[in-house]
C-alpha cells in the first residue's frame, strides 16, 4: 500500500481543535490550567512546532534507543565498573539519580498538563511525546541505581530522595513544583520546556556524558545521551508558545516567566551539577569546567535565543556573570561540611593538583575558598575530625532552599537579602531570590524551609539527630568523605619534606 509522506497528512492529523456545543469552552479548557490569557483559539492553531515526529516514528526510534541503552549496561554489567570507579564518580551517580530520577516523573505530569490543556494543538500533540520521554526517562534512570542497591543503602535514593524531606530534595522539589506542576499550560512551556530544559538539562546531561565517557563509565554516558536525545525534541515546546504570547500583547509576562526560571534553575545546577563537575570529577577526566559550561551553554545560547525571539537578557545577567564564578565552591563547600545531611558521601576535591586547577580556572580561588580549606585541612591532620563538623544548620533562603553562601576568605562578601511580608521575615541569598517573591508573593509566602520547620519546632528532638531523622537519613546512608580522608595525606608528604 501506498503510503503518504509526513508532510502531506501532518498538519491536517494534528488539527485537533473543534467547536464546543455541549460545554463552554471555559469548561473544556479552563484558563487556570490552559493559560491561555484570553488568546484567541485560532492564535493558537498558529503554534507551529519546530521539530515534527508521528506516533510511528516516536516508537520505532524510541524502542531503537532503549535496546542501546540497556544492552550496553547487560554487555557492561560484569566488569561491574562501580566496584573500581573512584568513590566521587559513585558520588556523582548518586547525587544524579536521587534528584533527577524522579524529577523526570515530575516532568511528565507537565507534559500532561501540556498534552491535555493547552490550546494549542500542536503543543498538545508534542507534549504526548513528551510524556511517553519522560516516563522512559524515570524508568530508566530507576533501573539502572536499582542494580546496585546491593551494594549499598545510598543507591536506594534514586527512588527514596525526592520523597523525603532532605534539604537537597526538599530544594529540587520547591523548583520542579514552581515551574512544572504549580502553573498553567502555556507556563509550563516557557518556563519548563524553554527555560530549563533548554539550557540546564544540555549541562547535566551532555557535560555528565563527558565527563563519564573521561571516567570509563560507558554505562552511564550512555544512559544519559539517551534521555537527552528526547530532551532536545521536547524542550522546543516553549519556543512556538512565546512567539503566540509576544505576538499577541505578552512580552513582558513571558519575560517574566523566563527570567524566574532561570535563575532558580541556576541556582539548583549551583549546588548539584557544579561540584560534581568542578570537584567530584577526577581531575584528569574533567572536560571543562561548570564556569565554562555555563558560558557555552546557557550565556551564549540563551542570549542568542532570547533575542532572536525579540526577547531581553534576564535584568540580572550581570549578577549572573558574577556569579557563575562564585556561587557552586560555596555549595559545594557546605555540601562537603554537613556531609551527614546528604544522601552520598560527599568529595572535598581539594587535592594540590586540584587546588592548581581551580586556581587555574577560577583566579582566585586560593585566596577564597581555599583559605577555608586550609583551616579543613589543618584540623583534619591534626586528627581533630569533628572541628570539620557543623553541629547547627546553616540559614536557608527562602526562595531557593539553599543555604546563603557567598565569598569566604580575603574577598568576604556574605550578604543576607532579607524582606519582611505580612509580618514574617524572610530570608533570601541574592537580589534576584528576593526579586522572585516579591513580583508572586501569594505563590511561595507559604513554603517554610527545613530551618523554618526547625524552628517552628516541625523537627523533634530538635537536635542534629533530630534533623538527620526528620531528612529521613538511616545512619547508614548519611555521607561521609567519599575518600575516607585520604586525600589530605598529599598534604602531610609536603608538609613533611618542608
Ligand atoms: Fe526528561
Ligand atoms: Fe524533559
Amino acid at each position: 500500500m501506498a503510503l503518504l509522506n509526513r508532510e502531506d497528512w501532518y498538519d491536517l492529523a494534528r488539527a485537533t481543535n473543534w467547536t464546543a456545543t455541549y460545554v463552554t469552552e471555559e469548561a473544556l479548557f479552563p484558563e487556570q490550567m490552559s493559560g491561555a490569557r484570553g488568546i484567541p483559539m485560532i492564535a493558537w492553531e498558529t503554534y507551529d512546532e519546530p521539530y515534527k515526529t508521528t506516533y510511528p516514528e516516536y516508537v520505532a526510534v524510541q524502542r531503537e534507543k532503549d535496546a542501546g541503552t540497556y544492552s550496553v549496561r547487560a554487555a557492561l554489567e560484569r566488569a561491574a565498573f562501580v566496584d573500581s570507579a573512584d568513590p566521587a564518580w559513585v558520588s556523582t551517580m548518586q547525587a544524579h539519580y536521587g534528584a533527577v530520577a524522579l524529577g523526570e516523573y515530575v516532568a511528565g505530569v507537565g507534559e500532561a498538563r501540556m498534552a491535555r490543556f493547552s490550546k494549542a494543538p500542536g503543543n498538545r500533540n508534542m507534549a504526548v511525546f513528551g510524556m511517553m520521554d519522560e516516563n522512559r526517562h524515570s524508568q530508566l534512570q530507576l533501573y539502572f541505581p536499582h542494580a546496585n542497591i546491593k551494594r549499598g543503602r545510598q543507591w536506594d535514593w534514586g527512588h527514596k530522595a525526592l520523597r523525603t524531606d532532605e534539604w537537597a530534595a526538599i530544594a529540587a522539589r520547591s523548583l520542579f513544583d514552581d515551574i512544572v506542576t504549580s502553573r498553567d499550560a502555556i507556563s509550563t512551556a516557557i518556563m519548563l520546556t524553554f527555560a530549563f530544559e533548554t539550557g540546564f538539562t544540555n549541562m547535566q546531561f551532555l557535560g555528565l556524558a563527558a565527563d563519564a565517557a573521561e571516567t570509563g563509565d560507558h554505562t552511564f554516558a550512555s544512559l544519559i545521551s539517551s534521555v537527552q536525545t528526547d530532551e532536545s525534541r521536547h524542550s522546543q515546546q516553549g519556543g512556538p508558545a512565546l512567539r503566540i504570547l509576544i505576538e499577541n500583547g505578552h512580552k513582558a509576562e513571558a519575560q517574566q516567566l523566563i527570567d524566574v526560571a532561570i535563575w532558580r534553575s541556576w541556582k539548583l545546577f549551583s549546588v548539584l551539577t557544579g561540584p560534581l563537575m568542578d570537584y567530584y570529577t577526577p581531575v584528569a577526566h574533567r572536560k571543562q569546567s561548570f564556569k565554562e559550561f555555563m558560558l557555552e551553554w546557557i550565556v551564549v545560547q540563551f542570549e542568542r535565543q532570547l533575542l532572536d525571539l525579540g526577547l531581553d537578557k534576564p535584568w540580572y545577567w550581570d549578577t549572573l556573570m558574577r556569579d557563575i564564578e562564585i556561587t557552586h565552591h560555596g555549595m559545594h563547600m557546605g555540601v562537603w561540611c554537613w556531609r551527614r545531611t546528604m544522601w552520598w558521601n560527599t568529595a572535598a576535591g581539594v587535592t594540590p593538583a586540584d587546588r592548581e586547577w581551580l586556581e587555574e580556572k577560577y583566579p582566585g580561588w586560593n585566596r577564597r575558598w581555599g583559605r577555608v580549606w586550609d583551616v579543613i585541612t589543618d584540623n583534619l591532620l591534626r586528627g581533630d575530625e569533628s572541628a570539620t563538623l557543623p553541629e547547627t544548620l546553616p540559614l536557608i533562603c527562602n526562595m531557593s532552599n539553599l543555604p546563603i553562601t557567598h565569598i569566604p576568605g580575603d574577598d568576604w562578601d556574605i550578604t543576607d537579602y532579607s524582606l519582611e511580608h505580612e509580618g514574617r521575615l524572610y530570608h533570601f541569598g541574592s537580589e534576584v531570590d528576593r526579586w522572585c517573591f516579591q513580583i508572586n508573593p501569594e505563590h511561595y509566602k507559604g513554603h517554610q524551609t527545613l530551618v523554618d520547620r526547625f524552628l517552628a519546632g516541625a523537627i523533634q528532638p530538635p537536635t542534629f539527630e533530630g534533623a538527620l531523622q526528620y531528612m529521613g537519613l538511616g545512619p547508614a546512608e548519611r555521607g561521609r568523605d567519599a575518600h575516607a580522608y585520604g586525600w589530605i595525606e598529599h598534604f602531610r608528604k609536603l608538609r613533611s619534606a618542608a
